[in-house]
């Protein structure tokens, strides 16, 4: 599904230039639940941005289902993301003046689709995420973890192929983070590929391989050796 290759990133800012990737190359097969780990500053949500098509490389080449993503225009871009990518952050991200339900409806307004099959595949989905009770709450009527589970209803809406989440868990308490996790597992049963950034040795424990960075490179990358040997 993906396939990188030398990837570059650098940020230039007036006299100083951060390297911020370098020379990665990476592989994530269609199904899989990919871990990238590694210290604060190393590039992993620099690269999530990457894969998720909402920053560009400055150098190498990721392909995308067969699509070179790089010589993709503006426009194409983002239709390649309505269509195929969902996003689930570390601080939900979810908009304070709509309603759980609207947030939820949000992505498939963009994708044009009718009132009627809306209120269906929201509905649905937040009965998925056990947060119907509150879809006419706001988010800041709602707890962490219902927050979550609401930024992860509108991350699957959609039915994306591939959904990326940089430190899902990152604000939520041991419980609503396993849930979380939980969730996210049964989604990748369901085909889902899933690209996740954590800084947690037990989140890791739920992915299939472990792709270790330092310094904007790959210093590892394995099949996840604590789950084959459970
Ligand atoms: N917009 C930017 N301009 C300049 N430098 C940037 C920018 N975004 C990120 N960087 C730099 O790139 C490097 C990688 O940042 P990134 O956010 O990818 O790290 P991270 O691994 O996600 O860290 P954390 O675990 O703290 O979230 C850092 O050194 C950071 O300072
Ligand atoms: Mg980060």
């Amino acid at each position: 599904m993906i396939e990188i290759k030398d990837l570059g990133k650098s940020y230039k800012t007036d006299e100083v230039e951060t390297l911020a990737l370098q020379k990665l190359n990476l592989k994530v097969e269609e199904g899989g639940f990919t871990a990238i780990m590694g210290p604060s500053g190393c590039g992993k949500s620099t690269l999530l941005n990457i894969i998720g098509m909402l920053d560009s490389p400055t150098q190498g080449s990721y392909n995308f289902s067969g699509i070179e993503v790089g010589g993709l225009k503006e426009r194409q871009r983002t239709a390649m993301r309505k269509g195929n990518l969902g996003f689930v952050f570390q601080s939900f991200n979810l908009i304070d003046e709509l309603t759980v339900f609207e947030n939820v409806e949000l992505p498939l307004i963009y994708l044009k689709m009718g009132l009627a099959q809306r209120k269906e595949k929201v509905i649905q989905v937040l009965d998925r995420m056990k947060i119907s009770h509150r879809k006419k709450h706001y988010p800041h009527q709602l707890s962490g973890g219902q927050q979550q589970r609401v930024a992860i209803a509108r991350a699957l809406v959609t039915k994306p192929k591939l959904i990326l989440a940089d430190e899902p868990t990152g604000n939520l308490d041991s419980k609503n983070g396993i849930e979380v996790m939980n969730l996210l597992t049964e989604m990748n049963q369901e085909g889902t590929t899933i690209i996740m950034v954590t800084h947690s040795e037990r989140d890791s424990y739920y992915a299939h391989n472990i792709v270790n960075l330092f310094d904007g490179q790959i210093v590892s990358d394995s099949s996840n050796k604590l789950r084959a040997m459970s």
